[in-house]
């Protein structure tokens, strides 16, 4: 029997993948037979690593160093992985940053910001979304196949108090990916979110300080487990393979059931 997940030989593009979900991502990626993985990270050296464990499980990877805030350094991206791999089938907006997440009683409450901190949440949670749908769309139409999936959070679903900019900035991207579906969906591509709650990474390592908060957190969980990367990117390759051909322009809570939502 064919494996149903194969993604027989199609070049992904993972932003944020040099940690976290993004790093897992690309592995399970590489594990369902991409023919490249492209590993960008603003961090080179951590998008190098991953890159690594890719070679080192005979795939095919490139690392590439941008700042997804940044339209001509995507722009520049996407023509580097263009011509090592010949062009992006699937998109996966990963990267993103939830703020002044290392101690959550420090957070402050919205209006207690300014357009300094604003910038800083929606620039990578939604213009880098923008960013790199700009750069990617265009191929993918032209060859009339694309998965775009990007990660958003349940805070973009239900907000989270703390969490106010970031929690607009999810939604945004997922009101943009709703649309964006519509427009490529006759060019054969796609274009849907996931959205997640707790995933133990070293992005929410502030939060799961001690034993004490992470119980506290849990009691917010139906499965009482913080979710693994391994949970997030399950749902990302279905969503970036073949077998979620008919699905385009919805959000997937992947959540442990924190937000059990209609
Ligand atoms: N971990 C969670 O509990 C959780 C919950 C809800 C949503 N999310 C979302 O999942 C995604 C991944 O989260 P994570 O916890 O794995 O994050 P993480 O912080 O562990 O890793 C994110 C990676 O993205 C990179 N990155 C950040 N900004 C970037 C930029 N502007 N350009 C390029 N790379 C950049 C970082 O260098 C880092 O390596 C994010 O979009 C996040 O908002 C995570």
């Amino acid at each position: 029997m064919t494996d149903i997940l194969d993604l027989k030989g199609r070049i992904a593009l993972i932003t944020g993948g040099g940690q976290g979900v993004g790093r897992q991502t690309c592995l399970h990626f590489a594990a369902a037979n991409a023919g490249g993985v492209v590993v960008n990270d603003f961090h080179l050296d951590r998008a190098e690593a991953v890159a690594e464990e890719i070679r080192a499980m005979g795939g095919k990877a490139l690392a590439v160093q941008a700042d997804i805030t940044d339209l001509a350094a995507v722009t520049d991206m996407v023509a580097r992985a263009t011509a090592e791999f010949g062009r992006i089938d699937i998109l996966v907006n990963n990267a993103g940053n939830a703020g002044p997440v290392a101690d959550p009683a420090d957070t402050k409450p919205f209006w207690e910001t300014g357009p300094e901190d604003w910038q800083k949440w929606v620039g990578t949670n939604f213009f880098g979304v923008l960013n790199a749908c700009k750069a990617v769309v265009p191929g993918m139409m032209e060859r009339k196949y694309g998965r775009i999936v990007t990660v958003i959070s349940d805070a973009g679903r239900v907000g989270e108090p703390h969490l106010a900019v970031y929690s607009g900035a999810k939604a945004a991207a997922a009101g943009f990916m709703r649309a964006l579906a519509k427009a490529v969906g006759r060019g054969g591509v796609t274009a849907n979110c996931v959205a997640l709650s707790s995933i133990r990474t070293p992005g929410i390592a502030g939060y799961l300080t001690s034993e004490e908060a992470v119980t506290k957190m849990l009691k917010s969980y139906v499965i009482r487990r913080l979710g693994e990367p391994d949970d997030a990117a399950n749902m990302i390759l279905f969503l970036g393979s073949d077998a979620a051909s008919w699905i385009t322009g919805q959000v997937y809570p992947v959540n442990g059931g924190y937000a059990i939502t209609p």
